[in-house]
């Protein structure tokens, strides 16, 4: 197969790892940067430049591996591979729906699935019943669109909560507001979802005194075999946000397996290292089997 890797560099580990499997698996794989991709429309055919050339018809499948900050660009590339029926291992909408946590964690309850109480709202004349309403401090504030722990804030009392949302509030910077889940003691759970199964999962454990586990902010990664609900949860979740490849993040609470977010691009360094498992391949044989189901 022609395989495109939408990613902006081949010195990125995840890259790599993905392009040496299609090649052990005998594919041809190009890393295409979509930050260089212009796309062209009106007039006759539209095309999708890459250094002059048009590379609409160039490949069988797409693995967009799009980075947080142009995900809007990113996407707007792969839905002119989706409209030309390329498989893609994910949705250019539901690229972007990951990218929020607000519109994930909407979309999933209302699938049912568990995750921590969460509010959002843009009134800056209600932030004291807004915060009652979530029980009070301490609480979660967090962008809406932040990504590696930066825009997860924990306020530890009511007057620094206030404080903190009332400036987002004034910045117009989206955010919501979540129960802390104290008892979670600084750890997630990362599922890696590829196709209809979790290939991998590990848990991450936040350093000393931080609350987020998040490896850019310290964190440290052992495999953890999870539960049937947490499977579940992971699995429904990549499923109803759309998503063939998916990183689906828990917290372990009182009350049960919570979701917090769910990763479109999941890196695959921390996982692989912790798990020794082979998820570039996982990804590979899925593309492959999606494009033979595709052909019938
Ligand atoms: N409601 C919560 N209660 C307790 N800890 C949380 C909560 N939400 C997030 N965290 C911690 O903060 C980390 C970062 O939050 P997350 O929502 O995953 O944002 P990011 O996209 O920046 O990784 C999580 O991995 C978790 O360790
Ligand atoms: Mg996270």
């Amino acid at each position: 197969m022609d395989i495109a890797l939408l990613s902006v560099s081949m010195n990125v580990y995840s890259t790599q790892r993905i392009a040496n499997e299609a090649k052990n698996l005998g594919h041809h794989i190009e890393c295409i940067d979509h930050t260089k991709c212009s796309i062209k429309i009106g007039g006759n055919k539209p095309q999708v430049l890459f250094k002059n050339d048009n590379i609409l018809d160039a490949f069988d499948a797409i693995i967009p591996r799009i980075g947080t900050k142009v995900t809007h660009h990113g996407a707007s590339v792969v839905k002119q591979f989706e409209m030309n029926k390329v498989f893609s291992t994910a949705h250019s909408a539901n690229i972007s729906k990951a990218r929020n946590k607000a519109k994930t964690l909407q979309l999933l309850s209302n699938r049912g699935i568990p995750i921590p109480k969460t509010l959002f709202s843009i009134d800056p004349d209600d932030i004291d019943q807004q915060i009652d309403i979530l029980g009070g401090a301490p609480l979660i504030i967090k962008i809406q669109e932040g990504t590696h722990g930066l825009g997860v804030i924990l306020a530890e009392t009511k007057k620094s909560a206030k404080s903190i949302i009332d400036t987002f509030y004034k910045m117009d910077t989206n955010i919501l507001m979540q129960e802390f889940i104290k008892e979670s003691n600084g750890e997630d759970i990362r599922a890696f979802v590829v196709g209809d199964k979790v290939v991998a999962s590990m848990k991450r454990t936040s350093d000393n005194d931080e609350f987020r586990s998040n490896v850019h902010r310290g964190g440290s990664t052992s495999a953890v075999i999870l539960t049937p609900k947490e499977k579940s949860i992971a699995l429904n979740a990549a499923k109803h946000i759309g998503l063939g490849v998916a990183g689906v993040d828990l917290i372990r609470s009182k009350k049960g397996p919570l979701l917090i977010e769910v990763n479109a691009s999941p890196g695959l360094q921390g996982i692989e290292a912790a798990t020794g498992i082979n998820i570039a391949k996982e990804i590979i044989h899925y593309v492959e089997q999606s494009c033979r189901k595709k052909r019938k």
